[in-house]
């Protein structure tokens, strides 16, 4: 694409990238949602659960009786979901089948440098790499998904991308929805041409207007008429879901980026940007069996995109489930001592590139040197403005709380603590965050993986 066409693409005004002659016509709902399998470790010992992975281009269907190229893990799309237990270690080694390098990052993840899968730690083709996970932290819906300097956009895009659930005992006695009633749900866009194949274009936003669920166009799920627990994750490379549902009942969020939140919000809608995970639980008992109820993003730009799925609730089931009152409470991240102050803008010059403090990510630069053991308060701003661009921002290494957007405080999963959070276009966020432990290089970056990719990324230097 001509520097042109991704101005507009970023912008989103979808002059230049209008839907192309639509993949195949298929009508929402017409397929089933599909649940990821759970990986299966090839061993296990007294304290670690083993897996082997291998990263190749494969064929997935995607739509009924076509196959899509995809770029998988061990052949799925998406992804298998690791189920890791806390105080297990789970040990991964990924070999790289595919054509070009790649990395793991387990988004979320508080671990060593060695294993987060930073954009330099590359698995050359026909290599591997061994990844540990301590799973030491709290439980957590995580994501496992490709961080490649430059490719990570394109790659994730093609289907690097899997759910990592970190169960923790801690949890269980609380009574929430589990087993067959606790359900991921991974949403994203996706651009497809009329052979069914996946389109990418870098920055090409306004094209990717068929929405995805666990790797099924608009798919349709059946559920009992009870609580659920759902895990949504947003693994879009740019697209922010505003999420509802159609009939405006309240559900609870329990959850964020982090694991639990301190005590579960009940709401009509929440915001969902790149990267962000939200556990919330809907209650279908109040719907009569045969009732329809979809799921809607309110941000959608085209009418036939604004329906992500639909539940059709078909039968009873028994609910012995329930949401206590409080949750986990929120740890004390301490006094900040530094303050720093982080610039997201989009340079729309000859050539486009997005920006952190007006600078394109250089892995050999170190952007800010961080003491570890203490706390600081990042101001992020947006001032894309004009052009309309929303970002957000992902720490690695660390989880933080959101103090404020715009001076005011957040509300609703964004009480939780968090690894990514959203800037809207001439907004500003203030973040809190403890650096515990693990010294070394990290990068922190907008989520938006084609902004991250077009150069918004920076370092820091724990030490
Ligand atoms: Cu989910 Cu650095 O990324
Ligand atoms: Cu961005």
């Amino acid at each position: 694409v001509g520097a042109g066409g991704a101005v507009l693409a970023l912008t989103e005004c979808g002059v230049g990238n209008a839907r192309p002659a639509a993949v195949p016509a298929l009508p929402p709902f017409s397929v089933p949602l599909r649940i990821p399998p759970v990986a299966r470790p090839d061993r296990q010992d007294a304290t670690t659960d083993y897996y082997r992975v291998r990263m190749a281009e494969t064929q997935a269907e995607v739509y009924p009786g076509l196959q899509t190229k995809v770029l998988t893990y061990n052949g799925q799309f998406p992804a298998a979901t690791i189920v890791a237990k806390r105080g297990r270690r789970a040990v991964v080694t990924q070999y790289n089948g595919t054509s070009r390098p790649t990395a793991v990052h387990l988004h979320g993840a508080h671990l060593p440098r060695k294993d987060d899968g930073h954009p330099m730690d590359l698995v050359e083709a026909g290599q591997e790499r061994v990844y540990e996970y301590p799973n030491t932290q709290p439980g957590a819906t995580l994501w496992y998904h490709d961080h490649a300097h430059h490719t990570e956009a394109e790659q994730v895009y093609r289907g690097l991308a899997g759910l990592y659930v970190l169960d923790d005992e801690a949890e269980h006695d609380l009574g929430l929805p589990d087993g067959e009633y606790d359900v991921p749900l991974m949403l994203r866009d996706a651009q497809f041409d009329p052979a069914g194949q996946l389109v990418f274009v870098l920055a090409g936003f306004a094209g990717r207007q068929t929405l995805l669920v666990n790797g099924r166009p608009q798919p349709y799920f059946e559920v009992a008429a009870r609580k659920y627990r759902f895990r949504l994750l947003n693994c879009s490379n740019d697209r922010t879901f505003r999420l509802r549902l159609s009939d405006n009942r309240p559900f609870q969020l329990i959850g964020s980026d982090s694991g639990l939140l301190p005590a579960p919000v009940t709401v009509t809608d929440f915001d969902l940007s790149p990267g962000e995970r939200v556990e919330a639980v809907v209650d279908f008992a109040p719907y009569e069996i045969g009732a329809q109820v979809t799921l809607t993003n309110d941000l959608a730009e085209v009418e036939s995109a604004k329906s992500v799925m639909r539940f059709d609730i078909a039968r009873t089931a028994a609910d012995h489930s329930r949401v206590p009152p409080t949750l986990r409470p929120l740890p004390d991240l301490g006094e900040a001592t530094v303050e720093r102050h982080i610039l997201m803008r989009v340079n729309l010059g000859a050539t486009i590139s997005s920006l952190l403090d007006d600078k394109v990510y250089d892995p050999n630069r170190i952007d800010q040197r961080v003491k570890l053991g203490t706390t600081e308060i990042w101001t992020i701003t947006n001032t894309d403005v004009q052009a309309g661009i929303p970002h957000n921002m992902h720490l690695h290494l660390e989880q933080f709380q959101v103090l404020d957007r715009d001076g005011k405080p957040v509300t609703g999963h964004e009480t939780g603590l968090k690894d990514t959070v959203l800037v809207p276009a001439g907004g500003n966020v203030r973040i809190k965050v403890r650096f515990t432990d693990h010294p070394g290089l990290f990068v922190y970056h907008c989520h938006m993986l084609d902004h991250s990719a077009l150069g918004m990324m920076g370092q820091m230097e724990i030490t």
